[in-house]
């Protein structure tokens, strides 16, 4: 058998390399069209960072794992057919903000009608409104001379930083397809392959309008739980309560539970938020204009708090941070991965910037352009500087920002950078990480999330 995937991205990248590596008889390719993203695909140094990435994609590379830029040759040896585009937020348009924008979906679905022969399992790899299967069939049916096909929605629910675990070992697999005797035979083809590893009784079957909506609403669902939590972040602070108290509290009833109740400065991630408004798009599109409001708070709270978390660092600096020196530690949108999509240290350096301080970013694997790029665009800007270490970023800073968990970060000599620093020094802990009654005896004053504030010891 011969499986491709269309686009090499952070989903198609690893979630071939994980069928590779279970189906040694099978042989998949992984195109782009993107010929440097292919390039690192094929060197030392892969364009995705995760975990246990690199070790799984040396397993298969070269034997049945292929990165390329063909795309149509791939296209037309496949029998099954992964498309993994990306599917951003609508930036014009019927839509714009909200909608989720289909183009490179519908030119993948172009390019298979035009160049499949014979029968064909497509696969919807990427997160599409409810309905896209339907499309897919019809540009497909429309557009192919002697192509057969059948669409199955296989959303794809790994967590970026812990993609590999979640693809070898995941909660469930969800497959729909047509309620048809072909469908159900497709149905049966994906099953197999995923069977290689999967437990069967986790590999659930649906329609496709149930998967393709499920996906967007597992998302809405983890999203809210931050949100929810963030919501009460702001709460605490200003009672007194304290946010992973009141976490653990609330997470032991079995009927909330535990996960996802980590207040922080907000999610981030390509998916949270462009899945939430493709979801209140779907429901206004429908008709429900409360649903939409609804599911919209969710991505409301998360830009108040990321903003929050700005307008507490000004406040405490004794309301200006004007020509202040502020490290921020942390860019990606969480820790064990290099992707920067909707982080929320985008908004916060933004807001620094714009209060006049200056900015000293440290992340151990997002590159200088990438920041410079994600905070200014084209523009240019003095106050915006990436350096090497985190102790680098810290030296002489008026306050530290934490803004992505890395490990790291944890137990730099605090005691060292305490000293370095004019006083009073600040510590403004956007992910609760640091050890915070050691700070205090130090010497900082420490502003977590969600909890009071604290000075110094004595
Ligand atoms: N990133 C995640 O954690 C995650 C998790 C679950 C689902 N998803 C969904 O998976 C999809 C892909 O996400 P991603 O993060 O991998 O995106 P990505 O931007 O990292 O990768 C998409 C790739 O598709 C390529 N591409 C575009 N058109 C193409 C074409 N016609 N032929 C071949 N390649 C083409 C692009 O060059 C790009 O490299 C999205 O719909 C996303 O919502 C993402």
């Amino acid at each position: 058998m011969n499986i491709c995937c269309l686009g090499a991205g952070y989903v198609g990248g690893p979630t071939m390399a994980m069928i590779a590596a279970k189906c040694p008889e099978i042989t998949v390719t992984v195109v782009d069209t993107n010929e440097e993203r292919i390039a690192k695909w094929n060197s030392e140094e892969l364009p995705v960072y995760e975990p246990g990435l690199y070790e799984i994609v040396c397993q298969s590379r070269g034997k049945n794992l292929f990165f390329s830029t063909d795309v149509d040759g791939a296209i037309r040896k496949s029998d099954i057919i992964f498309v993994s585009v990306g599917t951003p937020t609508k930036k014009q348009g019927v839509g714009a903000g909200r909608a989720a924008d289909l183009r490179y979906v519908e030119s993948a679905a172009r390019r298979i009608a035009e160049l499949a022969e014979g029968p064909k399992i497509i696969v919807e790899k990427s997160t599409i409104p409810v309905k896209t299967a339907e499309a897919l069939h019809t540009i497909l049916r429309a557009n192919s001379k002697s192509g057969q096909f059948q669409v199955l929605s296989n959303p794809e629910f790994l967590a970026e930083g812990t993609a590999m675990e979640d693809l070898q070992d995941p909660d469930r697999v969800l497959i729909g397809g047509e309620e048809t005797e072909a469908g159900r035979k497709a149905v049966q083809t994906l099953v197999d392959v995923y069977a290689h590893w999967i437990p069967r009784e986790k590999i659930i079957t649906t329609n496709l309008w149930s998967s393709e909506l499920s996906k967007l609403v597992a998302n809405a669902f983890l999203a809210q739980r931050i949100s929810s939590i963030n919501s009460i972040s702001a709460l605490c602070e200003a009672t007194g309560a304290d946010v992973d108290e009141v976490a653990n509290a609330i997470g032991k009833d079995s009927r909330i539970g535990s996960k996802f109740l980590k207040a922080s400065v907000g999610f981030g991630g390509s998916c949270f938020q462009k899945d939430i408004l493709n979801l209140t798009y779907l429901c206004q599109h429908f008709g429900l204009p409360e649903v939409a409001a609804y599911w919209e708070s969710v991505v409301r709270i998360n830009d108040w708090q990321k903003h929050r978390f700005t307008a507490r660092i000004v406040k405490e600096l004794f309301n200006t941070i004007t020509g202040k020196r502020i490290a921020v530690l942390g860019f990606a949108f969480k820790k064990d991965t290099n992707d920067t999509r909707e982080t929320a240290a985008i908004a916060v350096c933004q807001d620094l910037l714009a209060e006049g301080a200056e900015v000293l970013v440290y992340d151990p694997k997002v590159p200088e352009s990438l920041i410079r790029f994600d905070v200014l665009g084209s523009e240019t800007n003095e106050n915006l500087k990436v350096v090497g270490s985190a102790e680098e970023a810290c030296r002489g800073a008026h306050a530290i920002a934490v803004l992505t968990e890395w490990d790291e970060f944890k137990d730099l000599p605090f005691a060292e950078i305490y000293e370095s620093m004019p006083k009073p020094a600040f510590v403004f802990d956007g992910r609760n990480i640091l050890p915070h009654a050691k700070l205090r005896s130090v010497g900082f004053r420490v502003f977590p999330i969600g909890k009071a504030s604290t000075g110094p010891v004595g």
